[in-house]
């Protein structure tokens, strides 16, 4: 099983580890909650340095890492390597596992195990799943009767993507809405600890923060939530293409890092690298003598 590594990242030490109850008074207080996705050591590094409050290992590592056009093939074993790297970078925010698609929606029993599995071999605090129709809320249900803290998504849900009508915004019509609304509220009543609102007008989130008591942290949803997400690579510009239209970046990493292996390429190419500083030395004497037993051979 895994735990919290101690000192390892550089994180402010005097930090407390994110807990449900300080979310809650986060929320109480109005201070805005802070989210990002994470996917390895590297990027869970970045966000304890950031000092952020959550951070999810996202299924949106199928194309952000794996390279899949789609949420849908990434798998649990996958996830669980990519949570498990990040708990190792993690000290203080809370963690929170993707429940991917395919690994909870069969039975209220397949949805306990799996969410057993992100916790106790991958050491997740909470985990996340998508919908508020009846059969999410049961699953939701179910693995808080476990006693495993449950984030719920609504709005554009990306593993139900295709049955949505495509990757776009939902909650355009009072009908549409007013559906995503019964689920928010579905979904706080089987227990979920946050909500999680993608891709919905600003004017509905508002609307909806009026109805729902728990932390709602929003991409896509407005500056009304209690909090907002992000993922990693859409954030630090690892993507080709600028993302969806709530993106803002804040880097543009994939040029740098575009940049910086042609600049390697070329100097291999010109023989400019490895330099003297690059290299390691021998003992004159050791070399000598190498260079006899060589040419004895
Ligand atoms: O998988 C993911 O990255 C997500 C966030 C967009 C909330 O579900």
């Amino acid at each position: 099983m895994s735990s919290r590594p101690s000192a390892k990242v550089p994180s402010d030490p005097g930090r407390l580890p994110m807990t449900l109850p300080l979310l809650m008074e986060k929320k109480r207080l109005g201070e805005p909650i802070v989210m990002v996705t994470a996917y390895d050591y590297p990027s869970a590094r970045a966000a304890e340095a950031g000092g952020v409050d959550l951070v999810l290992v996202g299924d949106s590592a199928a194309t952000t890492v794996l390279g899949y056009n789609a949420t849908t093939p990434v798998d649990l074993d996958d996830m669980l390597v990519l949570a498990r790297a990040v708990r190792r970078g993690l000290r203080t925010p809370l963690l929170i596992g993707d429940l991917p698609f395919g690994s909870y929606e069969v039975s209220d029993e397949q949805a306990i195990t799996t969410a057993m599995r992100m916790v106790k071999e991958a050491g997740c605090e909470a985990v996340k799943l998508e919908g508020g129709g009846e059969a999410s809320a049961r699953r939701a249900r179910a693995i808080v009767g476990a006693g495993i803290p449950v984030m719920g998504h609504v709005g554009l849900t990306p593993q139900t993507s295709t049955a949505l009508g495509g990757w776009k915004a939902q909650g355009r019509t009072a009908a549409a809405a007013s559906r995503i609304a019964s689920e928010a509220l579905a979904l706080q009543e089987v227990g979920c600890f946050a909500l999680v609102f993608e891709a919905i007008p600003s004017a509905v989130s508002e609307e909806l923060m009026e109805l729902v008591e728990i932390p709602v942290i929003g991409i896509g949803a407005g500056p009304s939530t209690d909090g907002q997400v992000l993922v990693f690579h859409d954030l630090l510009g690892i993507r080709d293409g600028l993302g969806p239209r709530f993106v803002k970046r804040y880097a543009n990493l994939q040029q740098e890092m575009n940049d910086g292996v042609s600049a390697y390429a070329e100097d291999v190419r010109a023989r400019r690298y490895p330099g003297p500083e690059h290299t390691y030395s021998i003992d004159p004497a050791e070399l000598a003598e190498l260079q006899e037993r060589l040419a004895a051979r």
